[in-house]
């Protein structure tokens, strides 16, 4: 096992009526910005829980903060947040609004342009305090300090990453996701699925409880993920996927192992060139990648398989194979295409895509750094 240092700082606040807790965990004199999305959070009432719950408290809103949130209407919200002086930000939203706070906040007390926070990893301090309220189980980010951002003017798709930005708090209210439309909880799941593949389909280090935390993870998603499309309103199961996912990305599962994360650097490509969803982009790239490294990840390939899909092939080859097409299989139960072609992509799409790897530097991805232009271009081939 890899040395490490592990703290989350996220105390989760789990289960149905727990937006009560949230003003005894703001700030003394709270002022908050609420940053919220498109508006799914006024149809569903969601809106109106967050702000029975802060009664009394000083609010500003800010909402419209996109899916793949942009640097644009972020930088929106850091005047705002500015103009009224706030000092914490409650985020009620999916992965997108959490990690537009993220930005938000670092950016804040930013002396230069907050860009340089997510292209030159520019150091920033004194970043505003956190809560989320999670909407859409996928990302881990009200339980992490990642955030994505796009630039829209560029097309340009940066994450930074800071345990100073993580979420003080988060409620994960299962109820909250009931309104979600089927594609996005399709989304969550793959995206839980492959966070937990990025951290796991490696090499081994003998690492037992960190493989069966990870396998653990993975069956409860193919169990549950299918159920979460056909009993939408069914509490066990969506309690069961929300917590998978906040367990996927919270950073227990990633502790001591090596770690790969191409999929997700060659899908972020996907999107801010071709505006498809983040899940899209990996039930895509992942297949494919898994595909063209099969020699690499051969050990944990074949350990996927049996342990996770019961396949057990006494020949390697016929196992990983078979291992590859069952990963496959389950995105596309779950309703997630895994071709480019599926998008009305081509090969102009792979040079794209590669051009804009090399333009951000990501020209050695993956556990062993051996993923360059070549292989991205060879992986993107075999997803057409
Ligand atoms: O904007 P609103 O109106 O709220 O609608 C959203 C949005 O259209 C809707 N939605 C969310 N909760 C809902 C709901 N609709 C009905 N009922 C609800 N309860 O769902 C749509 C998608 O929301 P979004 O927040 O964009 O989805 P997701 O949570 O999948 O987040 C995706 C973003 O997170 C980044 C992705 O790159 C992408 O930008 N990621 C963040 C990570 C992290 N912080 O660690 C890791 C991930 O790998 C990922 O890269
Ligand atoms: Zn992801």
């Amino acid at each position: 096992m890899l040395n490490f240092v592990f703290k989350n700082q996220t105390e989760i606040l789990f289960g149905k009526g727990q937006m009560s807790e949230i003003t005894s965990r703001l700030p003394e004199q709270a002022k908050v910005l609420l940053l919220f999305g498109g508006g799914s959070i006024k149809k569903n009432g969601v809106y109106d829980q967050a702000m029975s719950a802060l009664a009394g408290v000083d609010v500003i809103e800010f909402g419209g903060v996109e899916p793949n949130p942009t640097y644009e209407t972020l930088m929106q919200a850091v005047t705002t947040a500015k103009e009224h002086d706030v000092n914490f930000i409650l985020a009620v939203g999916g992965g997108s609004v959490i990690d537009g706070a993220k930005f938000v906040a670092a950016a804040y007390h930013f002396d230069g342009e907050p860009w340089d926070i997510l292209v030159k990893g520019a150091s920033f301090s004194d970043p505003l305090p956190i809560g989320a309220v999670l909407t859409l189980p996928a990302t881990g980010s009200e339980s992490n300090g990642n955030s994505v951002v796009t630039k829209k003017a560029t097309s340009q798709k940066r994450a930074f990453s800071s345990p100073t930005v993580q979420p003080q708090f988060a409620v994960l209210d299962p109820e909250y996701t009931y309104s979600l439309p089927p594609r996005q909880v399709s989304n969550g799941v793959v995206d839980a699925f492959v966070h937990v593949i990025e951290q796991y389909l490696t090499y081994p280090v003998n690492a037992p409880l960190q493989d069966r935390f990870a396998e653990g993870i993975l069956q409860t998603l193919i169990t549950e993920g299918p159920k979460a499309l056909s009993e939408p309103e069914n509490y066990d199961v969506r309690a069961n996927v929300m917590w998978s996912a906040t367990m996927a990305l919270n950073g227990l599962i990633g502790q001591g192992v090596p770690q790969d994360w191409s999929t997700h650097m060659i899908g972020h490509e996907l999107t801010a060139l071709y505006n498809l969803d983040h899940a899209q982009t990996l039930a895509i790239v992942l297949p494919a990648l898994m595909y063209a490294q099969k020699e690499q990840k051969a050990e944990k390939i074949q350990q996927l398989g049996k342990r996770v899909f019961d396949i057990n092939e006494a020949d390697t080859a016929v196992q990983i194979d078979k291992t590859i097409k069952a990963v496959q299989d389950f995105f596309e139960a779950m309703l997630v295409k895994t071709r480019l072609t599926d998008y009305d992509l081509d090969e102009k799409a792979i040079s794209a895509v590669v051009a804009n790897l090399e333009k951000n530097g990501m020209t050695a991805l993956g556990e062993h750094g051996d993923i360059d232009l070549e292989k991205a271009a060879q992986i993107l081939g075999l997803a057409l």
